[in-house]
């Protein structure tokens, strides 16, 4: 019998997954403010466009952290003991993951989870042909709704890994929730490695979500396209644009889809009215001091250990350990 380790079933029964998208469709478009989760952005074709935003001369988190990673994988590994399983939440392509593993052959094993089923065998794929020895075990579901951890990890060290800064895409208080939850998974002793963007001037952040060759764009509109597949939407795609804009007082990019016209949309039997300039609100991406993540962390049960930073000090990464 298979492990019960998400407290709903797993996304790989798409019955459950197509309720809890509908659901949380039909509520966030019912809203003043419309808003859809960002983590239904992640299907085959999310996914892949995510990747291409992560190669855009723009984003340069992905590379500023991966340089990060080079720079402290040799700590991070020191400090771990023979056997710690490494466990990651939203791994995505696990690219990034691939600095550490060269740099921990002591690793028992890796966990991988994502709500992406494609993303996750991609990857479990080039990580098994490239570490042959490592055990991979891969996890599809939302990492919020983890209640423990695969057998694999019963009596092993664990560190946990969180890079992209996918922390930033939930508000303050859901982080220090998800921060405390991976708290309480990964128990007395563990560590937590995190990577996290950091404040900036607009100069760079903009065009990071607003990139020229329409990338970002194109990751933001397919949310839509989703909705039109898989739960019988019409939206006309031709009718909404991507905006993305800096809130100051929030600390944060969000991005919108904003309605060019008067419409009325239909989902699944639902009828939607979105006014001219309407929008849908679809991503935070929160930035944070250095100072102001260590003190969320600690909110959540975790003391900070080390940070690292790039010359630039575009972002962050994060070593936290678990405390009694
Ligand atoms: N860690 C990778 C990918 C970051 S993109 C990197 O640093 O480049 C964010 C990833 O988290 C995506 O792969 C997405 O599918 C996954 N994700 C987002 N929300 C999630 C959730 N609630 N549960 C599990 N995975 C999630
Ligand atoms: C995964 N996450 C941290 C990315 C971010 O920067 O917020 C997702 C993304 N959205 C637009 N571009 C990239």
């Amino acid at each position: 019998m298979s492990e019960v380790l998400f407290s709903a079933a797993p996304i790989k029964d798409h019955g459950i997954e197509h309720h809890d998208f509908l659901r949380a469709v039909i509520d966030g478009l019912g809203k003043t403010q419309k808003e859809l989760p960002c983590r239904f952005f992640y299907d085959e074709r999310g996914s892949v466009l995510f990747e291409e935003i992560t190669r855009l001369d723009e984003y340069y988190p992905t590379r500023t952290e991966a340089a990060i990673l080079r720079n402290c994988a040799g700590e991070i590994a020191a400090a771990s003991r023979p056997g710690t399983v490494l466990i990651e939440f939203g791994s995505g392509s696990s690219t990034k993951t691939e600095i550490l593993l060269e740099a921990m052959p002591q690793l028992g094993a890796y966990v991988a989870i994502d709500v992406s089923e494609s993303a996750l065998e991609e990857a479990r794929a080039r990580i098994e042909a490239r570490f042959p020895h490592l055990r991979v075990e891969t996890l599809i579901g939302d990492f919020s709704g983890l209640i423990s951890l695969p057998a694999i990890c019963r009596d092993a060290p664990a560190l946990g890994f969180f890079p992209g800064s996918t922390i930033g895409n939930l508000t303050r208080p859901e982080a220090i929730t998800l921060l405390r939850h991976f708290n309480d998974l990964l128990g007395v002793g563990s560590r937590f490695v995190a990577g996290v963007d950091l404040k900036k001037d607009t100069v760079i952040l903009l065009p990071a979500y607003n990139d020229a060759a329409g990338v970002t764009a194109a990751f933001n509109l397919n949310l839509l396209v989703r909705i039109n597949r898989e739960l019988s939407g019409d939206f006309d795609l031709n009718q909404f644009r991507h905006e993305s804009v800096w809130n100051e007082s929030a600390g944060r990019i969000e991005m919108h889809l904003v309605s060019l016209c008067a419409q009325n949309v239909e989902i699944d039997g639902h009828r939607f009215h979105f006014a001219r300039g309407e929008t849908v609100h679809t991503e935070n991406s929160h930035k944070y001091g250095v100072g102001e993540f260590q003190s969320l962390a600690r909110s959540a049960g975790w003391a900070p250990a080390k940070v690292w930073t790039d010359p630039e000090r575009l972002f962050s990464v994060h070593e936290l350990a678990a405390g009694a």
